[in-house]
């Protein structure tokens, strides 16, 4: 796939958001602002509410289509991406890209552009290419919505939106709450996305840990504090977000041996107990037990890990009804 990339990555407010500061699309959480992500999450535990847990049907999006364009593996995402949509009432395309015409050269912008000629009302867009969905946002030719299921480094906003909710469930007020994010930050567009919804609500500290290989610029993360220990940064935590080592974006990173790495940077139930005794452990999967997570830890009481995923699918039923039927969507639980 060869494409022209018209914009450089990062938010661009006159996309994301419509001339009342109302999402447009969702590409990042770079610049949302609490009320809009606290809306959000009600909206979220309102459907939850409204479909019985998922069990039944709603029709917000009767008569909609949702197309999911995932150029890049997905298990969670794009399965909670599907039966948000489809609980919703709408239709939903997943393109296989393996069988499309992309293998004979179609371009992306092609593609796109073929899709809306059928009509849609969403892409979903997961690519490994940093600033594709925005690209995607604006050079269309309809006045469909995009979502941004995850662009390379760069961000992955319902899964920013989902921790969030997830860890509201637990801790109502997250002024004093210190967060740590361990593990590959410099490739996670997760610890981006985490640390704008974490800031939209206020939370006190957020430490992140990394080796010096893969610790992102200082200047990325302002505010936050960047420590190479993860025993320093664990100590006294009120949560702990493990991330996975993105092979996949590595390019000449020098990382230890597995081993190694799980001995220097891995949560194991010993290290878990330097943080305070109620420390809630989280991770977006997919994880590798053994290698940032010990499985007794990311299976023990103190894991949110099944909650994550399960809220996932509410909070995006709440991002696709606030973007393709706010007028229906603010009637329900009103
Ligand atoms: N957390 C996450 O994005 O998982 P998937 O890659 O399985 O979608």
């Amino acid at each position: 796939m060869t494409r022209t990339r018209a914009t450089t990555p990062g938010p661009d407010a006159s996309l994301q958001f419509d001339s009342r500061g109302g999402l447009r699309h969702l590409l990042t959480l770079q610049g949302v602002m609490r009320t809009q992500v606290q809306a959000l999450i009600e909206r979220a535990e309102i459907l939850r509410r409204e479909s019985g847990g998922g069990t039944r049907p709603l029709d917000l999006l009767r008569g909609r289509t949702v197309i999911n364009l995932f150029f890049e593996p997905s298990t969670r995402t794009r399965t909670s991406f599907d039966l948000a949509a489809k609980r919703l009432g709408a239709q939903v395309i997943n393109f296989d890209i393996a069988s499309s015409s992309t293998v004979k050269g179609e371009t992306l912008l092609d593609t796109v552009h073929t899709l809306e000629a059928m009509h849609c009302d969403a892409f979903v867009v997961r690519h490994r290419e940093a600033g594709t969905p925005e690209f995607v946002a604006a050079s269309l030719r309809s006045r469909a919505a995009v979502l941004n299921a995850g662009d390379g480094n760069n961000a992955h906003p319902t899964q920013g939106l989902l921790d969030v909710m997830t860890l509201r469930r637990h801790r109502a007020d997250f002024a004093p709450l210190r967060v740590v994010i361990c593990g590959d930050i410099r490739h996670s567009r997760v610890a981006r996305s985490d640390v704008h919804a974490l800031r939209a609500l206020g939370a006190g500290e957020i430490r992140l840990c990394a080796p010096r290989e893969l610790a992102p610029a200082p200047e990325e993360f302002p505010g936050c504090i960047v420590r190479h220990d993860f025993d320093e940064a664990i100590s006294g935590a009120d949560v702990a977000i493990m991330l996975r080592l993105q092979k996949e974006r590595m390019q000449d990173a020098a990382i230890p041996s597995e081993a190694e790495y799980f001995q220097r940077y891995g949560l194991s139930s010993a290290r878990l107990k330097q943080a305070r005794p109620d420390c809630l452990v989280m991770h977006p999967g997919p994880i590798n037990r053994g290698v940032e997570i010990a499985a007794d830890v990311a299976d023990g009481p103190q894991s949110l890990i099944l909650e994550q995923v399960a809220n996932g699918v509410f909070m995006r039923m709440a991002v696709l009804a606030e973007l393709l039927a706010p007028d229906r969507h603010a009637a329900i639980g009103a």
